[in-house]
């Protein structure tokens, strides 16, 4: 089968190649065999690529990634099922992700194939599109997760989503506001209509207005880029206030964010309330999430999609940091 293989870390021009005859997977008594017709790039993806932070190396490989083939979400068509697997047959449309499985040191969706645990997987709503469904996943599970979950966001909460014009924060204000938040996303001015689009009542420019300084106090706030100090951050919150981090940030080096994550856990063990996302792909999970796609109370903001033989493109895209939601790649 094709698939994109990682021969080392760096630029993902010199790093990727496409392989046309790599070994197709071949899926365990509890997992299926999809055919992928669509995945996305989650920063996981693109941070394994160019092996920043370097810290992320002592885990994935020293000099290359023990498993080569990157991508995580996938929305395509079963091809097989293990024996264990009752709830989907062949042809079936589907949708999940690898995420936190076993089959992640396996096995990539940057392919033609990929072999994800049928507990990882649904049927794809008819209405939605392979892309629409590639692109949602790990980026709406998170979002959920954080506000459903962590933020317990319900009618009236007020909500700040820093990075609201990304992929997690244009879920992440949708979902929000699908439980009745009042929500304000920080962006730039390039997204700002976009990110009004999408239902936040107020948008802060970033280029304009540090958030930070801001007199407004806020129940929840999800930080998607940890471009500020956690205990900056914290000061909006409302008594009761919720912090959720949700970023290594924007910075390079060998611990990117990390000692900004371990200054907010800090806090989190003193009088802050500071709740990290455990992203738990799953059937309720994934339900949940086609239920708010297929309802039109979130949509997969799809800023480019690219061909699998241009993968490089999308991961250079998305280490940016400025793509306009979601980055795909078609199979
Ligand atoms: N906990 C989990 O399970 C989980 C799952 C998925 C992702 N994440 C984390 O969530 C974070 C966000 O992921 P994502 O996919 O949403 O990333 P993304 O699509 O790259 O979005 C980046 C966001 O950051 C903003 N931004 C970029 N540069 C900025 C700057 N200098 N100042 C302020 N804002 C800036 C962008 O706004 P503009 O484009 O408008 O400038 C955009 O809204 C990542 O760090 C990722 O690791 C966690």
């Amino acid at each position: 089968m094709k698939a994109i293989v990682q021969r080392g870390y760096g630029a993902p021009e010199r790093v990727l190649q496409l392989d046309e005859s790599a070994a197709r997977p071949v899926p365990g008594d509890s997992d299926v065999l999809v055919r992928v017709r669509a995945t996305s790039v989650n920063t996981p993806d693109s941070a394994t690529v160019a092996g920043v932070p370097y810290i992320l190396r002592a885990q994935a490989g020293l000099r290359r990634p023990k498993q080569p083939v990157r991508g995580s979400d996938v929305a395509g068509t079963v091809a097989a099922v293990g024996r264990e697997v009752a709830d989907l047959q062949p042809g079936d449309e589907v949708f999940g992700s690898l995420w936190g499985s076993a089959n992640r040191s396996k096995t990539g969706t940057f392919a033609q194939y990929t072999v994800v645990p049928a507990s990882q997987l649904v049927k794809k709503p008819a209405g939605l599109s392979f892309e629409e469904a590639a692109a949602s996943v790990m980026t709406g599970l998170t979002s959920l997760l954080a506000m459903r979950d962590a933020g317990h966001v319900g009618p009236g909460t007020r909500v700040l989503v820093n990075g609201a014009s990304g992929g997690v924060g244009t879920m992440a204000v949708q979902i929000a506001k699908s439980l009745g938040a009042e929500v304000t996303g920080v962006c730039s001015a390039r997204n700002a209509e976009l990110v009004r689009s999408l239902g936040a009542d107020h948008v802060i420019d970033y280029a304009e207005q540090d958030f930070t300084k801001s007199e407004s106090r806020y129940d929840v706030i999800l930080d998607n880029v940890a471009n500020h100090p956690p205990k900056a951050v914290a000061r909006l919150l409302a008594p009761k206030g919720v912090f959720i981090p949700n970023s290594l940030g924007i910075t390079g080096g060998l611990l990117a964010g990390l000692p900004r994550m371990a200054r907010a856990a800090l806090m989190g063990k003193g009088s802050t309330d500071v709740k990290f996302v455990t992203l738990a792909v799953n059937h309720e999970n994934l339900n949940e999430l086609a239920r708010l796609l297929e309802s039109g109370e979130a949509k997969a903001v799809i800023e480019q999609t690219f061909p699998l033989d241009e993968a490089a493109g999308a991961i250079t895209r998305v280490l940016g940091h400025h793509a306009s939601g979601k980055v795909v790649i078609t199979v």
